[in-house]
Order: C-alpha cells, then sequence, then structure tokens
C-alpha cells in the first residue's frame, strides 16, 4: 500500500517542476552594430503559481527588470530594451550590438509562491572582415629581401587567419591590431628576395574566417633589366651569302623601350648591314660582317647586352645536305623500313615455324632481333645514306662524320628545305624513331648558350657571359 502512495507523491512533484518552464537559446550570435534579440518564455500551468518578476542579468549586475505589477525598468535604455514584456515573455533586445556586449545573459524568473528559476544565453559578437589582397609593383629583383605580395582582413571579429599558397620560397610576417571597436585587422606579408623568375608567378592568399576559406590569387611583378640573348648566327655565314640576320631577344619587367645595334670597338656599324628595331639584317656577308656585334636593350632599370662574335667563311662549310639528298635519304628510309618490315616477317614466321618443329633449336636471327624488334644501331649501320640529308649545321660540327657531299650550287634552296624539314613536326618524329643519329637540332647555339655562357648572378637572375653592363 506505501508503494503506490510514495509515487504518487512523486508524480505530483515532478508536475510541480516541469509546471513552470523557461526557455531561452543557449547561443545568440550577433553583428557588431546590428540589432539583436534574446528571448525568455516562460510557461506555467499551474493558475496557482504567477510570475511576479523577470529579470534580465549579466555577470551578476541586473540589465532589465518587468514587472506585472510595477512595470520595467532598464538600467542602460540606449544599449538595452525589454521587446512588449509579459508575464509570459520578456525579451531583450540589444539596438547595436558591440563587442562589449559578448557574454551570457541570465532571464531569472521570480514565481509566487515556488520561487525563483533562470536560464542562461551567450551572446557572440562577430564582425565580418574586409578583406583585400595585392602584390607589391615596386618589387626589384635586386638580391634584396622585401615583401613581394600584402594581404589585409580588416575589422572582423574573431580575428582572420592569414595563409599562402606558392611554390616560391619565402617568409610570412603577420601582424594583428586590436582596433577599439573590439575588431581586428591582420595583415600577413609575403617576404623574399625575388627574382625575373619569379615575375608574373601566382601566389594565393587565403583568409579563413569563422572556418570560411577566402582565397585571393595574385599574380607577382618583378622589376628586373633587360635579359638579352641574340639568335640567328648558324656559324655558316661565308661570303657572298645573302638573306642573313641576326634576332635580338630580350625579357624585362618593365618591358625593354630600345634595342641598339653597336660594334664591339665603337665604330659605326658596317655598311652592309641594316638595324631595324632588334633585328640586324645582312643582305650579301663581306669581310666587314667579320666580327662582333652587341644588342643592347634598355627599359626603365637599365641596359644589357649580348654580344655575338660573328665568324665569316671564305666558303660554305661543307655540307651533307642539298634538296636531291634529301630526297634520296628520304626514299632511302621507306626503303629501309620496308625492308626491316620485311626480315621482321620472315623473322617471326620462320621463329613459328621453328616453335612448331623443335622448340630447343638455336636460332642467330632470333637472338639478332631480340623481342622481333630491329635495334636502333642496326638501322643506322645498315644504311649509311641515311644521316646525310637530315642533319642541321650544328650537330655536325661535333659528330665527326666525314663530309661526303659539297655541292654549294644552290645554298639557298638548301636552307629553305633543311627548314622546312624541321618545321614538319611529323617528319622529323618518324626521324627520330629510326635512329638517335638522326635526330635534328634547329638551334645549336642556344643549347651551348645556356651550357656554357650562362651565369648565375648573386641577385638570382641569370645574365649572359657575353654580356656588357652599360
Ligand atoms: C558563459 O558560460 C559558459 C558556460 O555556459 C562559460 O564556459 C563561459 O566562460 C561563460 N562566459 C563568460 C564570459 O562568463
Ligand atoms: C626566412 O627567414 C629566415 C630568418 O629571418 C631567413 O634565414 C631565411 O633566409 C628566410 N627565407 C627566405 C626564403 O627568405
Ligand atoms: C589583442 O587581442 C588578442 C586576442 O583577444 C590578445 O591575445 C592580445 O593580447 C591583444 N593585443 C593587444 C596589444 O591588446
Ligand atoms: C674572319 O676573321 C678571322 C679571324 O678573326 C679569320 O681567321 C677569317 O679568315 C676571317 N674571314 C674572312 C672571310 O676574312
Amino acid at each position: 500500500m506505501q508503494c503506490p502512495l510514495l509515487l504518487l507523491l512523486l508524480g505530483l512533484l515532478c508536475t510541480v517542476i516541469e509546471a513552470q518552464q523557461i526557455s531561452v537559446n543557449d547561443k545568440v550570435t550577433g553583428t557588431l552594430g546590428q540589432q539583436v534579440n534574446l528571448p525568455c518564455t516562460i510557461s506555467s500551468n499551474d493558475p496557482n503559481i504567477r510570475v511576479s518578476q523577470i529579470m534580465w542579468e549579466k555577470g551578476g549586475s541586473s540589465i532589465a527588470v518587468f514587472s506585472p505589477q510595477h512595470g520595467t525598468h532598464v538600467s542602460e535604455p540606449t544599449n538595452f530594451q525589454l521587446i512588449e514584456p509579459s508575464a509570459s515573455s520578456a525579451t531583450l533586445r540589444l539596438p547595436s550590438v558591440r563587442a562589449a556586449d559578448e557574454g551570457n545573459y541570465t532571464c531569472e524568473v521570480t514565481f509566487f509562491p515556488a520561487g525563483n528559476r533562470k536560464a542562461t544565453t551567450k551572446l557572440v559578437v562577430s564582425a565580418m572582415p574586409l578583406n583585400f589582397a595585392q602584390a607589391n609593383t615596386e618589387a626589384i629583383a635586386n638580391g634584396e629581401e622585401q615583401t613581394v605580395a600584402t594581404c589585409r582582413s580588416s575589422n572582423g571579429r574573431p580575428p582572420s587567419q592569414i595563409s599562402w599558397q606558392t611554390s616560391l620560397p619565402g617568409n610570412v610576417t603577420t601582424t594583428m591590431t586590436n582596433n577599439t571597436d573590439g575588431t581586428y585587422t591582420v595583415v600577413s606579408r609575403y617576404v623574399m628576395t625575388p627574382t625575373s623568375q619569379a615575375d608574373r608567378m601566382p601566389i594565393t592568399c587565403v583568409i579563413t574566417h569563422e572556418s570560411v576559406e577566402v582565397p585571393i590569387p595574385l599574380k607577382l611583378s618583378v622589376m628586373y633589366p633587360p635579359e638579352v640573348t641574340v639568335e640567328g648566327f648558324d656559324d655558316n655565314w661565308h661570303l657572298k651569302r645573302n638573306g642573313v640576320f641576326l634576332t635580338c631577344s630580350a625579357k624585362g619587367n618593365p618591358p625593354p623601350t630600345s634595342f641598339i645595334w653597336k660594334t664591339t670597338d665603337g665604330s659605326p656599324l658596317p655598311p652592309t648591314v641594316r638595324a631595324k628595331d632588334n633585328m640586324l639584317y645582312v643582305d650579301e656577308v663581306d669581310e666587314r660582317v667579320n666580327r662582333s656585334f652587341i644588342c643592347e636593350v634598355t627599359n626603365a632599370l637599365g641596359s644589357r647586352a649580348f654580344r655575338q662574335d660573328v665568324l665569316v667563311r671564305e666558303h660554305a662549310m661543307q655540307t651533307q645536305t642539298n634538296a636531291g639528298a634529301i630526297a634520296g635519304g628520304v626514299i632511302g628510309v621507306i626503303l629501309v623500313l620496308l625492308l626491316l618490315a620485311a626480315i621482321i616477317f620472315i623473322v617471326i614466321k620462320r621463329k613459328g615455324l621453328h616453335n612448331k618443329q623443335d622448340r630447343g633449336t638455336y636460332n642467330p636471327k632470333t637472338r639478332v632481333f631480340g623481342t622481333g624488334k630491329p635495334s636502333q644501331e642496326f638501322t643506322y649501320q645498315d644504311d649509311g645514306e641515311l644521316d646525310k640529308p637530315l642533319k642541321g649545321p650544328g650537330p655536325m660540327r661535333d659528330s665527326g662524320l666525314s663530309p661526303s657531299l659539297g655541292d654549294e650550287e644552290d645554298e639557298d634552296e638548301e636552307e629553305r628545305m633543311k627548314y622546312k624539314v624541321l618545321e614538319d613536326d611529323e617528319e622529323d618524329e618518324r626521324f627520330n624513331e629510326v635512329g638517335p643519329m638522326l635526330q635534328l637540332r634547329p638551334h645549336p647555339q642556344i643549347d651551348s648558350y645556356l651550357d656554357d655562357d650562362m651565369e648565375s648572378q648573386t641577385d638570382g637572375s641569370i645574365i649572359s657571359r657575353t654580356a656588357v653592363y652599360v
């Protein structure tokens, strides 16, 4: 008999406790300078219990009080308001929230005769930052560390985080300013020793604010004096050759504004050459061209020069190349390929036969051809004519192969044919398949220039050793 009575009592107690409820939001986020509401609602289903007072407080001090009997009292009416307070609701409004308003707000309700109940809301104040990123257009490749890009996240709350994405080595310096309104300004700088190679390179600043990532892609700008090269001398300038020219190429930031062709000793250019911007044309080669030429390029940062030594030959360099040989060579290549195909066909066929007849028998052909594919060396040695038409003027000097054809009668036609072959990618590729000896190198000077004449400067730039500083 005792047990059901106890349960009944407990049940009554429960309904008494649940009869008065205060509900608030656990957390409210307000944006700095904007209005924010903190609701507090009271429910009581016991008509014998009355609400005698509702009070909002923060940090132990009262902000606003409402009593159904005595009305409303707000301590700082400009910063806080009670919206339509009643026995069942008292919403605290902050018309323009400040960073200092952040904190815990407690809604405390006095019930008569049941006593006090309370609930707490956490107010968080945030502010959207203003983001800005910029590459330093004044950066100069002068060997000194400097800021190449700056990223700024202003007046954010909480403070933003800034990171950088780039392949360029450098250091990041970040500073944070605490503003009086409770916001933070974060400035991050990417510091490095810029080189000409860093010019126009991509870099991305990533600003993270309240878990939102904002990437800002940038392109670096690094100023550097001109980097000059001269192309067009093929080491086969011989007397009476016409239509040759030198091309002066230069990069620079800002872009080069002038190209000047000079001689090394300061004497005027020979009358047989014509300088036009970055080009130096030689209508007909003679002894007066047998000298060094300087191309001097200037931009806002200064002038740099490249010296091209020209050696004029009495006669054209012995070449194995002429139009007829090219045609013959192409036919020769095709014939050799056909021959090889036939050999491979026969080998495979015989191999198949052997496999059927006696598997263990040694077959020299199988060994020679390995997987059934001819070796490159075999191809080359089989027909010495192959290399003749396909060689550029440069590599031939080094290859040590004795020239076999001295035909010079139509030099220009020969040149045209050479370059026609060079430009024809499909043919080029086919030739490359045949063997390494047949590979064409259209600009032999560039290779030697890169290998021998480049010098790393302390500022990280690469300047030709033959360059002349003006
Ligand atoms: C607000 O209350 C939470 C727990 O509810 C506490 O962790 C936090 O420190 C309080 N904040 C302040 C400013 O008192
Ligand atoms: C980064 O800073 C350190 C210390 O100041 C310095 O030794 C280093 O060279 C810097 N690295 C780069 C890539 O600038
Ligand atoms: C700025 O604010 C941060 C975070 O609130 C704090 O750690 C830092 O000490 C403050 N700095 C200054 C100079 O007030
Ligand atoms: C060009 O000059 C070199 C020496 O610098 C000399 O050996 C060569 O014979 C000259 N060429 C001509 C065509 O005079």
